[in-house]
Order: structure tokens, then sequence, then C-alpha cells
């Protein structure tokens, strides 16, 4: 069974108040709920967790790279200026999936850039909760992401 960690970046966990107009209602609660539903439709084992600060999220994914078979992350603002969590991702060796919740190409300027990208298989933006789910997908499909 493909062991999936799944994080959530900063701010993240205001979801469902935050913006909703860009982020949509739905509580990280229930889009874990939801991407716990489709890992168990998928076969596959999840954990996951949110983070604010950017020394977690590169500790996780540190303690991921030891038992981890892939990555989905949201890096939140740090998408857009962490080299380090962009190292961190490529030190891993793990395939990851970058998800979004907005379509940050249609936003402000500065959305428009993600550092974390070029560490990451893919990246799903746009989509709301459902990218996550999309995500679990693409390991599912051939066992790995390519
Ligand atoms: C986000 C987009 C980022 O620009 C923003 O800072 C977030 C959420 C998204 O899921 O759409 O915190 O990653």
């Amino acid at each position: 069974m493909l062991k999936i960690a799944v994080i959530h970046g900063p701010n993240l966990n205001l979801l469902g108040t935050r913006e909703p107009e860009v982020y949509g209602t739905m509580t990280l609660a229930e889009i874990n709920e939801a991407i716990g539903d489709k890992a168990t439709e998928l076969g596959l084992e999840v954990k996951i967790a949110q983070y604010n600060s950017e020394g977690e999220i590169i500790t996780a994914l540190h303690q991921a790279a030891q038992w981890a078979d892939g990555v989905v992350i949201n890096p939140g603002a740090y998408t857009h200026y962490s080299y380090a969590i962009r190292d961190a991702l490529a030190a891993t060796g793990l395939p990851a999936v970058e998800v979004h919740l907005s379509n940050i190409h249609a936003r402000e300027d500065f959305r428009r850039t993600s550092v974390t990208a070029p560490a990451c298989h893919g990246v799903i933006t746009g989509f709301g909760a459902l990218g996550y789910l999309l995500a679990l997908e693409s390991f599912a499909q051939k066992g790995e992401v390519v």
C-alpha cells in the first residue's frame, strides 16, 4: 500500500472562514475527511498534517523521506518564496504533487510564481478541495508518480 504524506501549509487551518470567495467554504477538517475517504477508496495510506511555519514543514518533509512513498503539499504563501521548502522537497527524493485551492495564475502577480513547483512532479491549481483528491488519484493510477 502506497503511503502518502499530505502537508497543508500556513493559514490553511483557517479554511472555511478565510476568504471564502477565494478558497471556498469547506473547513480543513472537511477537506481532510474527503482526503481520507478518497485514500480509502484508492487503497492509499495517508498521513495528513498542517503547519504554519516553514521549519515545521521542512521537518515534516525530512520525516516523510523515512516512511512515505509520495507527498501532496500545499505550501500556501511559502510557494512563492521558500527556497528552503523547495530544497527540502528535492532532498526527500520523493515524488510530490503541489496543490493549490485557488488558481494561482489568475490572481496577484506575486502568486504566479511557484519556487517549489520545480521540485514537484506536477501542480494542480484552481480546483478547490478536488485538487487534493486528483493528486491522490495521480499516485493511485500508476502505483507511483511518473
Ligand atoms: C494557496 C495559494 C497561495 O497563494 C496562498 O498564499 C495560500 C493558499 C491556495 O491553496 O490557493 O495560502 O496555496
